[in-house]
């Protein structure tokens, strides 16, 4: 059944408080809740309808008395009953059992300890009640277990009282003075260490932060506590926002859906994102754990202390807040290098999700199933949204607005268009355009034609912008898109003055400006220009849309060499490369395929610039991902992609060897682990010459590559030195890697989040008979189908990093790897859906590839539709992609 945004109501009642006490035995636990409601009086009709799912129902109440059964209806998923009076306190009891739940949704168990997650709608499955995020009440929560097997027992707030019960039980008592939906509540019981540490606030509070973990991680918990204080600061700082409660506490979950969860003062995180250590964390792990607890953190004002009214709402808080954790990451690293990160995770997977089947709106206007919807746009594009409104206004404004939207909304549970306005009403600006970006899906397509005028020394730019059909609606209003460029000329960039412009009041170094488009077509004439410029289009990335702009590769030589912009410039190595891959597509399997020049005379060039950031150098060095250039196809042939792509590394290889093996020796320097953006910097551009070298090694690269394997003292250097000789098409690289993956497993074995490091790789190996391989990791003794992290890396990893694996066919529908992904997807969806359902993605892209794939992907969809037991989550899926 779908939900739609404009049959939102208020709730019938509202529960100005919860009491719960939650008694955790083995193999049951019983929750008692004491609600006291009150009517809604601007809603008719008293009947009120709980949530509640797999609950035994024990006993039921008004103002203490028990309820008879004719005086409510007990549905799968809904109590109704009509209470007789507008206040009154409802009481429940019921019965669950955690060990059973594998869908990690509610209270379930992972290992040795109890813990919760309930957003969206995991409340109703640990009690009765209202679940949506506009009913905002005052939570005490008492939790009792077993002392020995469950010592500590947390919820969210202040503790108020804890001690000893008979039987060898315990008990404590949590409130929560902040009033919060029930998606923000939590629960753990368990036996946990902890790291204790403290933050005093701007005003002078100390604040107790405390991460939990299985006393095995406690070595692995002081990133998060520094990442931790560095986020309570930088919020101070760059938006206002103090901490509210008198203690902070993170605990460590193995088995979750996500990365984490920001219940107020008791964020759950899962162990990926919060636990890092040198020796088994590569760098790319360091940097996720120190942007998930600020996100995490973030989320106290961006989320909590201003809430979502309903959950179409939801990029009201997640995209506010991706935006400010990237804002944080690029002030503790570097902004170019995050911003480049960020743009790609963006055009590699979010642009395929705006072009799919399940593409959707950052704020939808109607949902099946809502786990399905904490998606790249709700989230990455949703930030975009943010970004572009921040970059309209300016810092100053941007920060009044915010503050302007927590004064205001403190407390309270609001909308999208609640944000928007305290934006509008900051600057005196009109979003009504701008609105579109919110209603609307899909990626415009910015395209761009230019035209120069010698002698009336005029540069003129047409801008028109289409965007392509989605499913919920196929005629698109125009973009309100702001495209900041600037123009370079034979001696670097031009100054920018428009018609309506006078030159004398414009800055001097008047070189960058933000032209607003809002036009379906819209020309920008610039006057004085002395002479035909190369355009620098869509610096920053500053909206979210696909540029066509037809660059020569003369001009894209000219932007790497003279663009002030360090976007623009990594993004025209990116086009040069982009080029360079579609000669070889064009080529053909067999064909002949010569790399144009330009682009290792570029590379060269840039091997030679020793002020370059390391790390945009190797972000530069990267060819795009096949997913960025599948974008680029109007029909993918994903063999033909990866084979492309190989024959440009190989021939970039060759035509670099020396560059490449310098440079790796240069940077091949052992120096102490340390975590900061320059070595991280360093260790990757250093990693990517090797992944060069090791395309067609000489036998002395092969052992520079085996030494860094063996002598690495950090997790990054060891993991890269690894994954360059399994990645290696190479005989002797691919003999290697097997002798080193043995080898690893070996001595990581005990280290959980390393083993999903092995599991992954492997699961990517390009190598023929991968099918074969990753049934066998299923069958591995680390393998353990109910944890989500070990699902991703394996068939996570499988399908949706190894295309010549996961694209073959088989001989008949039942082979091959469509056939692999829908029998995992079948077994998994009785247990975890959220997991299945998410699993799907690949298939649901079928419309887009060449007739092969599709019909073998599509065939596959259809027996799962077939599938009587299908969950919600994966039925929305499959119906919509199958639609
Ligand atoms: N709010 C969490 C975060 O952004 C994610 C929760 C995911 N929940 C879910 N049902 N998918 O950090
Ligand atoms: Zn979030």
């Amino acid at each position: 059944q779908t939900v739609y945004l404009n049959d939102y109501q208020q709730p019938a009642y509202w529960i100005d408080k919860t009491e719960l006490e939650v008694d955790i035995y083995s193999g049951e636990t019983f929750v008692r809740s004491r609600l006291t409601m009150r009517k809604n009086s601007s809603i008719e009709g008293a009947q009120l309808d709980l949530h509640g799912e797999g609950l035994e129902l024990l006993e039921i109440a008004i103002d203490g008395e028990p309820l008879s059964e004719e005086r409510y209806v007990q549905g799968p998923s809904v109590l109704s009953l009509t209470p007789e009076t507008e206040k009154f306190v409802l009481e429940t009891k019921v019965r669950i059992e955690p060990e059973q739940n594998t869908s990690l949704e509610g209270l379930y168990r992972s290992r040795t300890m109890y813990c919760t997650q309930c957003e969206a709608e995991g409340f109703r499955k640990i009690t009765y009640y209202l679940d949506r995020p506009d009913v905002m009440s005052d939570f005490t929560t008492r939790v009792s277990a077993d002392k020995s097997r469950c010592p500590v027992l947390l919820s969210n707030g202040n503790l108020v009282e804890a001690g000893s019960l008979d039987n060898g039980r315990h008990f404590a008592t949590w409130h929560d003075p902040h009033k919060k939906p029930a998606y923000l509540f939590a629960l753990v019981a368990g036996d946990l260490a902890k790291v204790e540490d403290s933050f005093t606030t701007c005003s002078g509070k100390q604040v107790a932060l405390e991460i939990f973990v299985e006393e095995k991680d406690l070595g692995k918990c002081d990133h998060a506590m520094q990442s931790l204080k560095k986020s309570m600061q930088w919020d101070e700082q760059t938006y206002g926002r103090e901490y509210d409660l008198d203690i902070f506490m993170i605990v460590a979950v193995d088995d979750f859906n996500m990365g984490a969860m920001e219940n107020k003062g008791l964020n759950i995180f899962n162990t990926s994102c919060v636990l890092a250590s040198p020796t088994t964390t590569t760098d790319a792990g360091f940097q996720r754990v120190e942007g998930v607890v600020a996100h995490e953190y973030f989320h106290n004002w961006s989320g909590n202390r201003v809430t979502c009214r309903d959950w179409f709402q939801l990029s009201l808080k997640e995209g506010f807040t991706v935006y400010r954790d990237s804002e944080f990451s690029a002030d503790m690293g570097s902004r170019t290098v995050k911003r480049v990160e960020d743009v790609s995770l963006l055009r590699t997977h979010q642009f395929a999700e705006d072009a799919g089947p399940m593409a959707h709106p950052i704020r939808p206007s109607s949902y099946m199933e809502i786990s399905n919807f904490y998606t790249l746009t709700i989230y990455e594009k949703g930030a975009e949204v943010v970004r572009m409104i921040a970059n309209l206004l300016g810092p100053e404004l941007f920060r009044k607005g915010t503050d302007l939207y927590f004064e205001r909304h403190d407390g309270q549970a609001v909308t999208t268009e609640d944000f928007v306005r305290a934006m509008a009403d900051v600057s005196g600006r009109d979003f009504s355009q701008f609105d579109n970006w919110y209603n609307q899906a899909g990626t415009p397509e910015l395209t761009i034609v230019d035209a120069y005028d010698e002698n009336a020394r005029e540069y003129t730019l047409t801008v028109s912008q289409y965007t392509p059909a989605t499913p919920e609606c196929a005629v698109k209003k125009p973009f309100h898109i702001p495209l900041r460029m600037g123009l370079i000329g034979e001696a670097g960039e031009l100054a920018l003055t428009l018609a309506d412009e006078i030159a004398e009041d414009l800055p001097e170094d008047n070189t960058d400006r933000v032209l607003e488009v809002t036009q379906t077509t819209q020309s920008f004439v610039f006057h004085n220009v002395p002479e035909k410029p190369v355009p620098s289009l869509l610096r920053n990335f500053s909206a979210p849309v696909k540029l066509k702009y037809d660059y020569s590769r003369d001009d894209l030589c000219a932007i790497v060499m003279r663009d002030s912009n360090g976007f623009t410039r990594y993004e025209a190595v990116q086009s040069l490369c982009m080029a360079a891959i579609n000669d070889a597509m064009a080529a053909g399997e067999g064909g002949r395929f010569v790399l144009d020049e330009r682009l290792p005379r570029v590379y060269r060039s840039l091997f030679a610039q020793a002020e370059l950031d390391q790390a945009m150098f190797a972000y530069m060095l990267t060819l795009p991902a096949e997913g960025y250039i599948a974008e680029q196809q109007s029909e993918i042939d994903p063999q033909a992609i990866y084979q492309a792509r190989s024959k440009v590394k190989s021939a970039l290889a060759q035509a670099l060897a020396g560059e490449l093996e310098q440079t790796y020796r240069a940077l091949s320097v052992d120096v102490e682990y340390s975590a900061d953006a320059e070595s991280i910097a360093r260790r990757s551009l250093k990693n990517v010459c090797l992944s060069y070298l090791m395309d067609q090694p000489s036998d002395a690269t092969l052992e520079l590559c085996k030494t860094q394997f063996e002598t690495a003292t950090n997790m990054t250097d060891e993991i890269a030195a690894l994954t360059a000789m399994v990645m290696s098409e190479n005989a002797k690289a691919q003999a290697a890697a097997a002798v080193a993956l043995s080898d690893f497993y070996v001595k990581w074995r005990d280290e959980a989040l390393v083993v999903n490091q092995w599991f992954a790789l492997q699961a990517r190996n390009p190598a023929a008979g991968g099918l074969k391989r990753v049934n066998d990791l299923l069958q591995h003794e680390a393998y353990d189908s109910s944890n989500p992290n070990k699902i991703r890396a394996v068939i996570g990893g499988f399908c949706g990093g190894n295309t010549p694996n996961f694209h073959s066919l088989g001989e008949t529908p039942e082979q091959g790897g469509y056939a692999f992904l829908a029998q995992q997807i079948q077994q998994l969806d009785a247990k975890n859906p959220q997991i299945a359902a998410r699993l799907l993605t690949p298939l649901t892209r079928w419309r887009r590839y060449a007739p092969a794939y599709s019909q073998a992907m599509r065939s596959q969809l259809e027996a799962l539709l077939e599938m009587p037991s299908l969950s919600p989550d994966c039925y929305e899926v499959v119906s919509k992609s199958l639609a």
